[in-house]
Formats: structure tokens, sequence, C-alpha cells
């Protein structure tokens, strides 16, 4: 990011609560042999250089449940009566990478919304770094949200923000210092190749950039969860790779992510597991 960038901090709540992502106490035990105990790299040579990230929030804690999600029996029923998931049971460990494959409509949005607490199950539990976020709401669900990092599948930028305040509002909405800020923002950005744009706005840039601006955002805080929707939907091969690429870097220091993608050949690049969702049914397509 350029010296002369100047950051804006973030007026109201309203803009505050769009940001999640925290810097939280973490386990990297992985529970179960068949989820993410396995990291492999993509196999085709990253299209940006390899910037460190910064000194990483993810912090172990022996006396943490093995488990970071666990969904018991959900189903969601949307009001208007469309199903968005059947009967679904899963369990990811800490440090696990899931992909989430399936067509259109099939409910992979819906599995990401009910794990961030935007949507709630009709039925089932969901517990997420030990937290039961059925009954979560107000102060008790942002401080929950603060310990995910979010790649929303439509980017939810602040249009009248700069690519550097956007990513810079995660940090903010966590308390962090101004110079933990700037520590952050420009190792991020470069990560994602976008610190040429630090100081543009959202409508300036092409859907792709808006989407990596939307990851940085998701993991300039280095949280302990990562669920990203379709982070690659908007990419040429290059970039998703490189989007996956950075995934990865972040499993590897210790994060759980889970990544919806429609993507197969994003997918069979990796050793990860995967599930499939057809009309709100879960299946393993690789465990
Ligand atoms: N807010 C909502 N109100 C009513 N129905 C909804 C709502 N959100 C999703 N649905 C329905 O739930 C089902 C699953 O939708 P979801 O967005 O989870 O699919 P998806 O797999 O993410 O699809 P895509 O690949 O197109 O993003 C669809 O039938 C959809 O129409
Ligand atoms: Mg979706």
């Amino acid at each position: 990011m350029p010296s002369t960038t100047t950051l804006s901090k973030p007026a109201t709540t309203t803009e505050r609560a769009a940001h999640f992502s925290q810097r939280a106490p973490f386990t990297s035990t992985v529970g179960k042999a068949t989820m993410g105990s396995t990291v492999t790299a993509p196999q085709t040579p990253a299209q940006q250089p390899d910037h460190p990230l910064p000194e990483s929030g993810l912090k172990t804690d022996s006396s943490a449940d093995a488990s970071m999600v666990v969904l018991d029996r959900i189903s969601k029923l949307y009001r208007q009566g469309s199903c968005g998931l059947k009967d679904v049971s899963l369990t990811l460990p800490r440090g696990g990478f899931l992909f989430v494959t399936g067509p259109s409509g099939s409910g992979k949005t819906t599995l990401l919304k009910l794990l961030y607490g935007a949507e709630r199950p009709s039925e089932g539990s969901i517990t997420v770094n030990e937290q039961e976020i059925h009954g979560l709401k107000g102060d008790r669900l942002s401080r929950f949200r603060r310990q995910l990092g979010v790649v929303f599948q439509d980017y939810k930028l602040i249009p009248n923000r700069t690519v550097s305040e956007n990513v810079a509002f995660a940090l903010w909405a966590q308390g962090c210092k101004q110079a933990d800020v700037a520590r952050r923002l420009a190792p991020t950005l470069r990560l994602v190749g976008l610190q040429h744009k630090a100081d543009c706005f959202p409508t300036q840039l092409s859907g792709g950039e808006q989407q990596r601006v939307s990851l940085a955002r998701a993991i300039v805080g280095t949280p302990p969860l990562i669920l990203a929707d379709e982070p690659t939907g908007n990419l040429d091969p290059a970039n998703s790779q490189q989007v996956i690429r950075i995934l990865n870097k972040l499993n590897k220091m210790g994060a759980t992510v889970v990544v919806t993608t429609h993507d197969l050949h994003l997918v069979k690049q990796s050793k990860h597991p995967v599930i499939q969702l057809k009309e709100g049914q879960l299946s393993w397509l690789r465990r």
C-alpha cells in the first residue's frame, strides 16, 4: 500500500457489523483422520509471488474440542417453502479444509449462512468453535462472527470506501490499533495482488478484483475459521489457483477452511475432502 494512503475508520456500527474477522484462540489438533489431515498445495505455480502474512493470531489451545464445526441433522426450509438443506450432518475438525460442491440452488450458500448465523436451521443443531449458535443474537452473535472470516458470494464491499478501508474494517471492528492495522494491511493486499489498487473504490475494480478484496478482508485478521462462498467464481484459472493457494496457506497456519465451488477442476487439484449437495442433501465425493 502506498505510504500516502489515508484510512478513515468506519463511522457507523452498521458498517462495522459487515466485518467479522478476528483473531481468536485456535487449536491445531486434527481430530478426525478423514478430513483435513492431508494438505496438498495446488500443482500450478502461483501467479503472485509469495508474501508472508503478518504474524498469525492463530493460537494453540489444547483444552478446546477437536471439532471446529458440528452440524447435527440440520434442515433448512425457507419461509416461501423452498428447501435449503435436508437432514445434513457433518463434523469438520479444527485445521480441516473442506470443499463443498453442488449445482446452483443445491444449498451451498445456505450451509455457510447457517454456519455464520445469518440463517437459522428449521431443525437440528449447529456448534461452531464450541458454541451452539442457534440462540445467538445481538452482541453475542457479533462477537461470535468476529472469529470468522467470510468471503461472500456477492462480495459485500462497502461502495464508498477504498480497497484499504474495506479490508481494514475487519481489523477496526475488532478494535485493532492503527499500527497493527497498517502492519497487516500491506502484506494482505500484496498476497491477493491488489497492492496497486489500495486507494481505488469498489466501482473502479473488475469483478475478480472485488472478489479478491473480499478475500483479503476475510483473511486479514487470520481468523480460526474461514468460510469462502465461491471465492473463485469470477476469477480466471491463474487467479483461482492463487486464491486456493492462499487458503491452503492459511489452513497450514492452523485455520479451518470451508470453500464452496462449482469448479471441479480446482477440487481435483487438491486432496482435501469434498462434499456434494444436491437438492439440500449431502453426500461425500472424497473423504
Ligand atoms: N432467502 C431465501 N428465501 C427463500 N429461498 C431461498 C433463500 N435463499 C436460498 N433459497 C433457496 O434455497 C435453495 C438453496 O439456495 P442456495 O443459495 O443455498 O444455493 P447455492 O447452492 O448456493 O446456489 P448457487 O450455486 O447458485 O449459489 C434454492 O432453492 C434457493 O432458491
Ligand atoms: Mg450460493
